[in-house]
């Protein structure tokens, strides 16, 4: 029998799909999809991707939100006990739910980090600190500089790089200590609009740019699109394209992290969770492929020209995001405004997803052990402020991707396939589409019924077989890792084994309280 909570509420029903949708909306969107769509068959990716969406984004997004509003009515808001109350006889079950805090855990550790660089960058544009520097090298130098890699004269130190983490650290803090509804759908109402509107500013100023070299009229933005979109067929006998497209539906509808389950715990009893979990994947996708697809790319082919534009392409998220688009910025009149137009709006779309990834930690010391929110803030902001110093100081040793292949890759699959075959073959299909469908102003056709029950789940164990031979053994074993970093890379590995730990006693410590009340209440 579920009983009345005393946790908070969403405010509003636009909110909640706003704050989703912002936890959905992040870096991924903007850098890390054309950078996977260039490298991965240009338009062609984008089969996989649709599919992907369709039988894995969109099933996962229906059963996170369902799970979360589920387990808030028990008065749990993460995976522990959300698993715990879906399968009650299984003692293990719970710590399969640890994934649930430690993935977004560890995601947080960096993400805030390299959101702080956007941050920076929006007031490097301002004040026209990277005005001069016309070449790659040089640009590529500037972030070097800023991130420590390298003492040059752009940068004498990681100081001015610290000062932007502190601020944004601050910031991410200070947004989840005002709570779900004052802090967190706040900031998402607020911050999604703001964000929507620069990347439209954008996408106009960069299909408005024509053939900007006016002795080079090919290198245009209709034949940039062309780059981008044009497919390669080719590519779909490649187990690897495959791979790329689930893995960044995953990645950029947040979801198997665990931070949709917890946003949707905050729901009431009778909330729709069918047409908001479409709402926010709308959104995200419309983010994603219309506004990420159509900026980055078509620019930078349109100043760098196709000779460039492939090397460019696949030269990585940062890359392309702090050294081409910067260079390319540069390039056009207001460059000033468009520089700190396009930084911010990934600043935006940075907070409002680290946000997300804050609040099951929090989440977790509020709900299972009673902690009053603000004393949980606290001691989150000191854990964390303390864990994400390696991810500043060691990030050429090789931390960072260390930290995102356990908690942005390896959890979020393994989570996925987790919370999938539980909510679908133990909790059992007919409650399960009950459940979703408590409150839900239009039906899902019957057809996914078939699809959450079968597919979904076949294509996880698929995926998760895959990626684990083609990607993953290989870097458990350290395979193409220099000598050189990988202590550094041991230390971190054994570092997120304590820490997977410590959250599974926390776990247990949490439930034998609980018992104990239980019992002496009896
Ligand atoms: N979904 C977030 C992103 O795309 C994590 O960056």
């Amino acid at each position: 029998m579920q009983k009345l909570s005393k946790r908070e509420t969403w405010g509003s029903k636009i909110g909640v799909i706003m704050a989703v949708a912002g936890s959905a909306v992040g870096l991924g969107n903007f850098l890390r999809f054309p950078v996977q769509a260039a490298s991965n068959g240009g338009g062609a990716f984008m089969i996989p991707y649709f599919i992907s969406l369709f039988l894995l984004g969109i099933p996962l997004m229906w059963i996170e939100w369902t799970l979360g509003r589920y387990g808030g009515g028990f008065e749990h808001g993460t995976a522990p006990g959300i698993f715990h109350t879906l399968w009650q006889k299984n003692r293990f079950i719970k710590y399969f739910g640890v994934i649930g805090i430690f993935g977004p855990l560890v995601i947080f550790i960096y993400y805030t980090y390299i959101e702080s660089w956007t941050l920076a960058y929006s007031f490097f544009s301002l004040i026209g600190k990277y005005k001069n520097i016309t070449e790659q090298s040089q640009m590529q130098a500037f972030l070097r500089g800023f991130q420590g890699l390298e003492r040059n004269q752009y940068f004498a130190s990681l100081f001015p790089a610290y000062v932007f983490f502190l601020i944004t650290f601050i910031l991410n803090i200070g947004v989840v200590y005002f709570g779900v509804r004052r802090g967190i759908e706040r900031l998402a109402k607020w911050g999604m609009p703001i964000l929507l509107v620069c990347a439209i500013i954008l996408l106009i100023r960069v299909f408005t740019l024509g053939a900007p070299d006016m002795n080079r009229p090919s290198w245009n933005i209709n034949n940039g699109l062309g780059f981008l979109w044009n497919p390669d067929f080719s590519k779909l006998r490649d187990a690897r394209v495959w791979l790329a497209a689930a893995g960044q539906i995953f990645f950029t509808l947040s979801v198997g992290i665990g931070v949709i389950l917890t946003y949707a715990s905050y729901l009431s009893y009778g909330d729709d969770v069918v047409l908001s979990g479409l709402s926010a994947v709308s959104t995200n996708e419309f983010a994603e492929v219309i506004l990420g697809g159509s900026i980055i790319i078509p620019a930078a082919f349109a100043f760098f020209g196709p000779d460039r534009i492939r090397n460019i392409a696949t030269s990585g998220a940062f890359n392309l995001g702090f050294v081409t688009m910067p260079l390319v910025l540069q390039k056009i009149p207001l460059s000033t405004i468009f520089g700190f137009l396009w930084f911010f709006l990934l600043f935006l779309a940075g907070i409002t997803s680290s946000v997300s990834l804050a609040q099951p930690a929090i989440a977790f010391l509020e709900d299972e052990f009673d902690i009053e929110r603000k004393k949980a803030v606290s001691i989150f902001g000191i854990l964390t402020f303390i864990l994400c110093q390696p991810a500043i100081f060691l990030l050429g040793k090789g931390v960072v991707d260390e930290l995102d292949f356990w908690g942005g890759t390896f959890s979020l699959v393994l989570f996925g396939t987790i919370e999938t075959i539980l909510f679908v073959w133990v909790f059992g299909m007919e409650r399960a589409w009950e459940e979703i469908h408590r409150g839900a102003q239009l039906p899902i056709p019957r057809f996914y019924k078939f699809i959450i029950k079968y597919i979904t789940p076949l294509f996880l164990f698929f995926i998760l077989g895959f990626w684990f031979i083609q990607q993953g053994l290989p870097v458990i074993i350290l395979k193409n890792v220099s000598l050189d970093i990988r202590p550094y890379i041991m230390v971190t590995r054994i570092s997120l084994i304590v820490l997977f730990l410590v959250l599974a006693i926390l776990v247990k410590i949490a439930w034998r309280k609980k018992r104990f009340v239980e019992e002496r209440l009896r």
